[in-house]
């Protein structure tokens, strides 16, 4: 994969940390793992890209205990030029929806800074991701809501539409969106009291409230909004209010967060939902998630980067961090923490003395 030939690495039940110079090869280490867990990449959807040039299909291979059972077993991902995806998981394959919620991920990189200035969808992506992971019903709701939605939708695009087909679309859109919202708005709920109390402990001083939009005027009866809405809907060819819309609201002493913050803040407020979603995780299953944060010190300061190293230490998570120069972030764990060093080095890996050995 990438610059990768073949890596191979024995990684800490908890902090692996990943340095080397630019362009050495952490963040393809990263992807790998990502790929391994979800197979697909953070940075691209074409296949060909992550595809080492001059080969014809990649292969991320592990071990791996996703229930805490002591016992691990082989977890296998290939993806051939055309993109076509294999997963084998103790001998056996399995789709896409299996592999996620087998390897529970979470990534902060500078992609993360999207939760506060990104677009919704990256809001809703995240919200998703909880969701998933806490109902088995979600998905089929999900994927029940987008399949209607886009039934609507291309009802909506032709223009003529009977009233009584009409209604029949939009009570089986209701009848998606509303559990679906139920759980999203439960699964944010349950999430703000996680993300304040981690955010105290990041970034001091600073309050951020976070707010639950579902997609439409929360007050009213979806059913009424969409057909008030419909008129509007069938001209502009799309339907405008829904699950489709929801979003999160960020704010700090009443100010849109993004606009508020310095870059260092933000980093911290991103990195503290990310970090919420797997301590609730925890908390609602008793299982870990792999946490991949390429470049954990870009934009800390010291004292901010030792904050963040120290509540990863005591969070349960795997976690693979990258960084160029390993410095103070080869310093800053406790000795009984379970900790790797890799040096990183034109597409190759060597595990590091740990400092002080
Ligand atoms: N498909 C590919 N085949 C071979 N090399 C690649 C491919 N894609 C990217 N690379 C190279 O892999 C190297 C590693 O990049 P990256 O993992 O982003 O480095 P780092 O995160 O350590 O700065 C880069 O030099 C890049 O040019
Ligand atoms: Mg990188």
């Amino acid at each position: 994969m990438r610059n990768l030939s073949t890596a191979e690495l024995q990684p800490a039940s908890r902090i692996n940390l990943l340095f080397g110079e630019n362009g050495s090869g952490k963040t393809s280490l990263l992807e790998s793992i990502h790929l391994l867990g979800l197979g697909r990449s953070f940075r691209t959807q074409q296949y060909r890209q992550l595809i080492q040039s001059g080969q014809e299909e990649l292969l991320v291979f592990a071990q791996v205990d996703p229930f805490n059972k002591g016992e691990s077993r082989p977890l296998g991902v290939t993806r051939a030029r055309e993109g076509e995806l294999r997963v084998r998981y103790a001998g056996e394959s399995i789709g896409a929806a299996e592999l996620a919620s087998l390897m529970p991920l979470l990534v902060i990189n500078s992609d993360t800074f999207a939760l506060l200035e990104g677009s919704p969808s990256v809001r809703r992506q995240f919200i998703d991701w909880g969701g998933f992971h806490a109902d088995p019903g979600f998905i089929r709701l999900w994927r029940g809501f987008h399949r209607v939605l886009k039934q609507r939708n291309s009802l909506l695009k032709c223009g003529k539409i009977d009233a009584r087909v009409r209604a029949l679309w939009d009570a089986e859109l209701v009848a998606f969106a509303q559990p679906l919202t139920e759980l999203r708005s439960a699964y944010v709920e349950a999430l703000v009291p996680v993300f304040e109390e981690i955010l105290g402990e990041l970034l001091k001083d600073v309050q951020v409230q976070l707010r639950f939009s579902p997609g439409w005027d929360a007050k009213r009866d979806l059913a009424q909004v969409l057909e008030e809405n419909f008129e509007r809907d069938l001209r502009q060819g799309f339907s405008s209010s829904g699950p489709q819309r929801a979003d999160l609201r960020f704010r700090v002493e009443g100010q849109d967060a993004a606009e508020r913050l310095s870059r260092g803040q933000k980093k911290l407020v991103v990195s503290a939902l990310k970090l919420a979603q797997g301590a609730l995780f925890h908390r609602q299953s008793q299982r870990a998630c792999i946490y991949l944060i390429d470049d954990l010190p870009s934009e800390l300061d010291e004292r901010h980067c030792r904050q963040f190293c120290q509540f990863l230490e005591k969070s349960a998570n795997q976690c693979f961090i990258t960084c160029v120069d390993p410095g103070l972030l080869s310093r800053v764990w406790e000795e009984t923490t379970d900790l790797a060093l890799f040096r990183v080095d034109q597409g190759t890996i060597s595990q590091s003395a740990a400092p002080g050995e």
